[in-house]
């Protein structure tokens, strides 16, 4: 945000209060010039009597189809390749705070974000306010994104044992601590993605939601379902629906089981500010275009085919093109075939849309290469890979990491 301020001219005021000339404050007037660095910036606002520098502290994406936060298979070739089918909005797959804290590089590279990515935002985790605000401090200077999120979804043992993730959502004086803690870093606006609850029928977002806007949270998204829940229910959004009334003024994204451009309209009229998609975008990443045109799409598996093809000539570039960057990029591709063979072509369907929670029967494609992608077996996704990326090594296995892959 500093960039945009920063070429503000000195006599149209630049800072947050941009209607009140150095004149009228009473302190010396400074000669008209452009503002060109962060640092001139901050003198400038410094000399206008203002200690701490203006910060943007809305995040303007209301309406926008959001790309949800997604470990392992929202890498930054598949948010590529999502970004062509009209996803707005994305954000890099949640980093660990401690982590970037310690140098990892391979944290590091979630940050990263393509050119394309042109609101984009970076997820953390983390239970403690002074790592969390020193975390924030550090990307304050090193990364340029659109905004901060802070991961109170993740219902992960190894997280919320911790005190991170859902944790967080009964952890109110230290959830306070954290999100006061890095506003007052930030210089882009601070958003939070949270469950419904921890336990299945104590619903927590609506009686937190009220704090976290009085805290000064830009954004909230609300996933809805409890951590014990997991994906073995459908997302409550008559709660949801509840939650925005809660939530108000600030805006609140949905998020669950969206699969249709169907599923987007109803989430739409529970009065949301927008929507958040993760597994649909995993089946599907044509749904964004899907929803923008309210349409459904037949798409054939030879385009299919060249959806991946892309994603594979995105991994090389992004990873490499050596040996390792072949395998890696691999991997990635495995990891979200595990999904895409949940997709059930429109032309094959009996009613439409598909549903998110319901498995389909095993089916005969319309040619082969429809039959291999709806096949379950990680086998068939090898071969797949294959056809893309040149013969696995020898003694290659594959398991998928991600249980939301599963129906129950
Ligand atoms: C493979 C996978 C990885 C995920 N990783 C994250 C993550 O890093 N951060 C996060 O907040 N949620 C993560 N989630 C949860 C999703 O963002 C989303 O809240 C959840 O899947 C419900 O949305 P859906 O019904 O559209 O899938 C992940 C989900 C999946 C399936």
């Amino acid at each position: 945000m500093a960039e945009g301020a920063a070429e503000a001219p000195l006599e149209n005021g630049g800072g947050c209060d941009s209607g009140t000339g150095a004149l009228e404050r009473g302190v010396a007037p400074i000669k008209p010039q452009y503002l060109t660095t962060k640092e001139q910036f901050h003198e400038f606002l410094e000399a206008k009597g203002q200690e701490k520098p203006c910060r943007e502290t809305e995040l303007d994406i209301r309406g926008k189809l959001y790309l949800a936060p997604l470990t392992t298979c929202g890498n930054l070739p598949f948010r590529r390749i999502c970004k062509r089918f009209g996803a707005d909005v994305t954000c890099g797959e949640m980093a660990v705070c401690t982590n970037l804290l310690q140098g990892q590089m391979s944290e590091w590279a979630l940050l990263k974000r393509h050119q394309c990515e042109d609101v984009f935002g970076v997820q953390l985790e983390g239970a403690f306010p002074d790592t969390m605000t020193k975390c924030a401090e550090l990307l304050n200077h090193t990364v340029e994104v659109d905004f901060v999120d802070i991961n109170v979804g993740c219902p992960i043992d190894l997280v919320y044992k911790k005190g991170g993730g859902c944790a967080l959502m009964n952890r109110l004086a230290k959830f306070q601590q954290i999100v006061r803690g890095m506003n007052q870093v930030l210089d882009v606006p601070l958003t939070v993605k949270i469950r419904t609850g921890v336990q299945e029928r104590v619903n927590l977002a609506h009686r937190l939601l009220p704090e976290l806007r009085d805290w000064g949270v830009a954004l909230v998204t609300l996933h809805g379902r409890s951590r014990e829940q997991r994906y073995t229910k459908l997302a409550d959004w008559e709660y949801i629906e509840q939650c925005v009334k809660a939530a108000s003024p600030m805006p609140l994204f949905g998020n669950g089981d969206i699969l249709s451009f169907e599923d987007a309209n109803r989430a739409m009229q529970t009065g949301v500010a927008g929507v958040m998609i993760a597994r649909g975008a995993l089946l599907k990443p044509w749904l964004f275009t899907e929803i923008k045109e309210q349409r459904h799409w037949d798409i054939s598996s030879s385009e299919r085919l060249d959806v991946l093809r892309d994603f594979t000539n995105y991994g090389l570039e992004h990873w490499g093109s050596d040996t390792q960057g072949v395998e890696k990029t691999r991997r990635f591709l495995l990891q979200w075939l595990s999904f895409l063979c949940r997709y059930v072509p429109v032309g094959l369907l009996e009613r439409l849309p598909q549903r998110i929670n319901e498995r389909p029967p095993y089916y005969l494609g319309r040619d082969y290469l429809e039959t291999l992608m709806a096949s379950q077996k990680a086998d068939d996704w090898i071969r797949i890979s294959e056809m893309l990326l040149g013969p696995v090594p020898p003694n290659f296995t594959f398991l998928p990491k991600h249980k939301a892959n599963a129906y129950k």
